[in-house]
């Protein structure tokens, strides 16, 4: 099977440890990359959806990420909002990591 994502390469995964996450700037937008204990990565839109915050600048704690702004909380797997007073869903996007790099189906 062919595969059909539109994949950009974003970082090393050296430059997100574990447990963290890192921001990704490109064409004008910024994604937020994360890394699990467990070396699971993903990827969000990285700001916020309630005001203009980068998300990336918040706190992780195992699967969620509190905004650094007002405390609100999404899980970056499925970019699910956990807590007022975020109540919009963050945007998700695909990832593969492949020879040390972390691609992103931004498409
Ligand atoms: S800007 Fe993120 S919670 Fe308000």
């Amino acid at each position: 099977m062919s595969d059909t994502k539109n994949w950009i390469k974003a970082l090393d995964t050296t430059k997100v440890a574990r447990g963290d996450v890192a921001r990704w700037d490109h064409d004008g937008r910024s994604y937020a990359i994360f890394r699990t204990d467990s070396d699971a990565f993903y990827a969000t839109d990285d700001i916020c959806t309630h005001e203009y915050a980068h998300i990336s600048d918040g706190y992780v704690e195992g699967t969620t990420i509190e905004c650094p702004r007002h405390a609100g909380c999404f899980d970056f797997r499925t970019g699910q909002a956990l807590n007022p007073p975020v109540c919009v869903n963050l945007r998700t996007f695909p990832v593969k990591v492949e020879d040390g790099a972390i691609y992103i189906d931004i498409a």
